[in-house]
């Protein structure tokens, strides 16, 4: 994993200004995980035990990880059969009991937000709050304009219910197509029941951003790393707009 800056963890904190970081760091003043460590730009997880002049820096209440989803892996906190997303945490992670915000099918793959911040999870789920998804979908058959058009419009799912608009961008039409779809909601199985509502069967999903925050590019299916100060912020600006 990544991890952050150690001069940025500390101004992150609130506690000192990043010069302030800097010049405590160079004086041999912070120790992580009981190791004098004097390079500002050192990288360390933020569930670092990090302590300044001797005082263990703040303690976080909400923890946000962006995990890259492998095809396989239930998107929920335990399951007696299959691996569940929260067992491709570390252990510092798993002790903290994260969940997932929002689902992702079991053979989907792409970005699932963890986390213990219970407003944010629900801010982000709730259809109310226009909330955009963007995904990746490898279809069978062709896509043409009359199936933007539909999305735009709504297309009837689960016999009687009709979707939100829904942003649909082909990328690629032939016997296999490629696509991406931006919802605001999250039904169970809402894009693959949207497709087949068009006659298409979904062949690969993948979520590829959340509230205008996007899957790192760097992350392979199976990593994870924690949000940044900005992403975290624009999800939060999202869900309150
Ligand atoms: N839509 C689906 O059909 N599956 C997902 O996992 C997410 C959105």
């Amino acid at each position: 994993m990544a991890g952050f800056r150690l001069d940025r963890l500390l101004s992150a904190s609130g506690k000192y200004t990043r010069s302030e970081a800097k010049d405590l760091i160079r004086k041999g003043k912070v120790t992580v995980d009981g190791v004098c460590v004097t390079k500002a730009e050192t990288k360390c997880e933020d569930l670092a035990d990090i302590i300044v002049c001797g005082v263990p820096l703040n303690f976080r209440e909400y923890h946000y990880i962006m995990l890259n989803k492998p095809a396989g892996v239930l998107s929920a906190t335990e399951d007696r059969r299959d691996t569940v997303a929260l067992e491709l945490l570390s252990e510092q992670y798993r002790a903290l009991k994260l969940f997932p915000a929002g689902r992702l099918d079991k053979d989907a793959e792409g970005f699932l937000l963890l986390t213990n911040d219970g407003k944010l999870a629900h801010g982000l789920m709730s259809p109310r709050r226009h909330v955009d998804k963007c995904y990746y979908v490898r279809v069978a058959g062709s896509l043409d304009d009359t199936d933007c058009t539909a999305f735009e419009h709504g297309v009837i799912i689960d016999g009687d219910y009709q979707t939100m608009p829904a942003k649909l961008e082909i990328l690629k039409s032939g016997d296999e197509s490629e696509a991406c779809v931006t919802v605001q909601e999250g039904r169970f199985h809402q894009v693959k029941k949207m497709f087949l509502s068009r006659g298409k069967c979904v062949l690969y999903l993948k979520r590829l951003s959340i509230a205008g925050v996007r899957l790192d590019d760097a992350l392979n299916p199976g990593e994870y790393r924690v949000l940044t100060e900005e992403e975290e912020a624009q999800m939060k600006r999202e869900i309150e707009s």
